[in-house]
């Protein structure tokens, strides 16, 4: 019997392309897109609620040149990983979460979005097409990209009047080009992400175009990354452009508290309940920038990056050393409880993994 609610569009190739691993070099995954064999297709028009979706042959999808996410940047994306267990079955990390944030920024952005199980069917489903590029145990992970985007034609400034709800996947291994070494940031002055009352809170493309010329100029003096500052005070920690940030002082964890420009992170909130259950005391609060100067240690937080260690914070031309050998004790310990955790390697008494 098929897995699939929309097994029609599948071709009887599927079989045999399900049974085995894809044939590709494992070892040394980056994060870039190899393409796989199936995408998640499900439209709506405004006003109106998804109903069905279906599975089809990944590759280029036709919109209209007027179409709202084209013109105006009416969309969301999101970002969640499955892993393939010792035993073959596969593991989600909290996919009705990734479903809520979609929701919330849907709500946001004023686009319809698909329910929670609808959002968690249909993950589940494009993960069981592609499975065969779900990496073996340790080489890395699948990356799941949900979009959301109008799609209607619209030429006057105004919602779209049909969006489209879309998943694609690709295997991944780190993020950071330095692999698992910790990674070098730069805090940027005078450009910021977000801003009160914006749209930092929510998970909308345009906050990611945003970043790229700060990233691009940081990246060209051999920085990993920038790290934000608030644009109201220009004195509190806010983001890096593709994760959140942890500051560790002595049994202390602090991390910016969510108050709309930034980011709620999946990773981040799961790393803050991984911390207290380890004994750690975590605050989330306005981080001052200068709190770096005297830290322990320094790491980031997000689905793509996982746990990445900070090796060192330029800020007014000072450099912060944090170490360079590998992650800190503090990150290190969390990052192991984490990805064991969603793995499946350890017990999941948080009930935050999916099996599928
Ligand atoms: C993720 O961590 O999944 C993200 O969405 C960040 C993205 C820039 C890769």
């Amino acid at each position: 019997k098929s897995p699939f609610k929309n097994a029609a569009v599948l071709s009887d190739s599927y079989s045999s392309e399900a049974s085995e691993l894809a044939d590709i070099e494992w070892d040394n995954l980056g994060f870039g897109l190899l393409p796989t064999d199936y995408m998640y297709m499900m439209k709506c028009s405004q006003g109106g609620n998804f109903s069905k979706g279906e599975l089809q042959r990944f590759g280029n999808i036709e919109l209209n040149p007027s179409a709202g996410v084209l013109n105006y940047g009416q969309g969301l994306f999101e970002g969640l990983k499955a892993y393939r267990k010792e035993d073959g079955n596969i593991l989600l990390f909290r996919p009705e979460e990734n479903a809520l944030r979609m929701r919330q920024g849907a709500e946001r952005m004023c686009m319809p979005a698909p329910t929670v199980d609808q959002f968690v069917e249909a993950v589940k489903e494009t993960v069981l097409a592609n499975k065969r590029w779900v990496p073996p145990p340790g080489k890395g992970s699948l990356y799941i990209r949900p979009l959301l985007m109008g799609s209607g034609a619209v030429l006057g400034l105004a919602p779209a009047p049909e969006y489209t709800f879309l998943i694609y996947v690709s295997p991944v291994g780190n993020y950071f080009k330095e692999g698992v070494a910790p990674i070098n940031l730069i805090v940027e002055h005078e450009l910021h992400r977000a801003t009160p009352g914006g749209t930092g809170g929510v998970k909308t493309i345009g906050n990611y175009a945003a970043v790229l010329k700060a990233q691009s100029a940081a990246k060209a003096k051999g920085y990993s990354d920038v790290l934000y500052l608030d644009c109201v005070h220009k004195k509190y920690l806010e983001e890096v452009s593709s994760c959140n940030i942890f500051v560790v002082k002595g049994n202390v964890i602090s991390t910016p508290a969510i108050k709309g420009t930034i980011l709620p992170g999946i990773t981040r909130k799961s790393i803050i309940d991984v911390a207290r259950s380890q004994g750690f005391q975590v605050e989330e609060r306005f981080v001052p920038v200068d709190e770096l100067l005297d830290a322990d240690e320094v790491f980031c937080t997000g689905t793509a990056v996982v746990v990445s260690p900070v090796g060192s914070i330029t800020y007014k031309g000072k450099r912060v050393p944090y170490g360079v050998d590998g992650f800190g004790a503090v990150a290190q310990q969390l990052y192991s409880v984490l990805t064991r955790l969603q793995m499946g390697l350890i017990d999941d008494k948080m009930n935050w993994t999916v099996e599928l």
